[in-house]
């Protein structure tokens, strides 16, 4: 009996008997001897089957129709040309299921509409491409989590069933609670954070958020996943070099662990290994002269447009961070510069080649006054933020943190096209199938 092993681990098997279990991906016929292509979710492998060699194994893949399940043995072959440097001699066939003649595979090996991949996202996620983008989303989580916990943060997870508002009511998805009470999906978990940041320390949360969000771009979903870490005792600068270290990190184990689903994306590495602290930092101040300078309209106390953060980044060969923001244009929460009270200690990063904001932050008002005053002004429901003013009232510290988009960052570490690609389903403006 020969090992069953995935198509990631061929290489290490080089002539020996090897079974593959997966996916009939593509097959060019050359009358006597047939050339499939198989996949196994971790790769595609390239096999070789000759009708004088494997008459059982050449008439069972003869006519096999595309992305049939089958299970095949063969003898690994190294070969310069094939894709991960191996060939698989087909001795064995066993067909699972058999897709019918009259009912083909949708997705067809030929350019298709987005509209008709996005409708067909279940298949989709199937093509090479699309499996390499999943596979590193999940590298880049791991090293996310790997990062977080080797800095010492404890994951306390925020609920996703709140009753008010994190980042501003325009974007809230409303449900009916139990008894018609009303609830929202969460925008952020930072509010929460904060009160376990004050318990443990320091704190992140992972998880999905939901922003009903009118924006039709290729940066946006409204379902959406991000890493915040909450940190006491914590300003705004141990934010940015905390958040420089882990979006690098994220990059590093990419680049290191996923080599060959960079490639399969096209991706230049050498892009993605200039990603390590420092990174540039910049004041709005000098971001907005900086505009004016590259022919932007921008004005003092603007907010930056997607066009804006690309003439940004396009400075830089890695992330850079825009920090002291105008109070006016960021959230309620945002502590005051004591040296200039108009500016947030807040800031943004910025990813390059044009992937806009991953990441957002800084520190949090600590003074109960000053929040209540703030909650007051943004027209926030007092009684839903008792106990966040709580936190001000017993044992308040300075405390900060951010959060940390995983699908722009994917995104970027990818270089697609769109963020849609790079969620297993994307849930968009109009879309919430499949
Ligand atoms: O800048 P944001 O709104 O920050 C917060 O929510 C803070 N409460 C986080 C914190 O301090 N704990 O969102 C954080 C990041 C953005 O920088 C962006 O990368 C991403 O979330 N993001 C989106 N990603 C995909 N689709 C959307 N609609 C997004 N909106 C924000
Ligand atoms: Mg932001």
């Amino acid at each position: 009996m020969a090992p069953i092993i995935s198509i990631e681990e061929a290489g290490r098997h080089s002539g020996e008997s090897v079974t593959l279990r997966g996916w009939l991906y593509n097959q060019r016929d050359a009358g006597k001897l047939l050339f499939p292509i198989f996949r196994d979710g971790t790769g595609i492998m390239q096999g070789v089957c000759s009708l004088k060699e494997s008459p059982a194994a050449y008439e069972a893949l003869k006519n096999l129709t595309q992305e049939s399940s089958c299970i095949v043995t063969g003898t690994v072959r190294p070969d310069a040309r094939a894709p991960g440097g191996h060939e698989l001699h087909v001795s064995e066939v066993q067909v699972v299921q058999r897709i019918a003649d009259g009912d083909p595979y949708p997705i067809q090996l030929k350019e298709h509409g987005t509209d008709f991949l996005l409708e067909n996202r279940h298949l989709w996620m199937r093509a090479p491409r699309q499996a390499a983008i999943l596979r590193i989303r999940a590298e880049a989580i791991h090293a996310a989590r790997n990062f977080m916990d080797s800095q010492g943060y404890t994951l306390t997870d925020s609920p996703m069933f709140t009753p008010s508002a994190c980042e501003g009511t325009t974007t809230l998805f409303e449900v009916s609670y139990i008894d018609d009470e009303k609830a929202y999906l969460t925008q952020s978990g930072q509010l929460y954070l904060e009160a376990t940041a004050a318990a443990l320390g320091k704190v992140y949360c992972f998880g999905p958020v939901f922003r009903a969000e009118k924006s039709k771009t290729r940066r946006h979903l409204t379902e959406f996943w991000m890493l915040e870490p909450e940190a006491a005792y914590a300003h705004l600068e141990d934010m940015m070099v905390l958040g420089e270290g882990l979006v690098s990190h994220m990059v590093q184990s990419v680049v290191k662990n996923r080599p060959r689903e960079l490639e399969t994306l096209s991706r230049d590495v050498t892009k993605l290994a200039a990603v390590v602290p420092p990174f540039p930092r910049m004041l709005y101040d000098d971001a907005v002269v900086t505009l004016q300078k590259n022919g932007k309209a921008a004005k003092w106390g603007d907010d930056f447009g997607g066009e804006d953060e690309t003439v940004l980044s396009s400075q830089f060969d890695r992330p850079v961070i825009i920090h002291r923001y105008p109070a006016s244009i960021k959230a309620f929460y945002m502590e005051p510069d004591p040296q200039r009270p108009e500016l947030a200690l807040g800031f943004d990063m910025l990813a390059p080649e044009g992937y806009g904001e991953i990441m957002g932050g800084g520190e949090r008002v600590s003074s109960y006054d000053l929040l209540l005053k703030r909650v007051r002004e943004h027209n926030l429901p007092e009684d839903a933020f008792k106990w966040y003013l709580d936190l001000r009232r017993y044992g308040s510290v300075p405390h900060a943190g951010f959060g940390l988009g995983l699908e722009r960052t994917i995104a970027w570490i990818c270089g697609t096209s769109h963020i849609r690609e790079v969620i297993p389903f994307p849930r968009l403006l109009y879309r919430i199938y499949p």
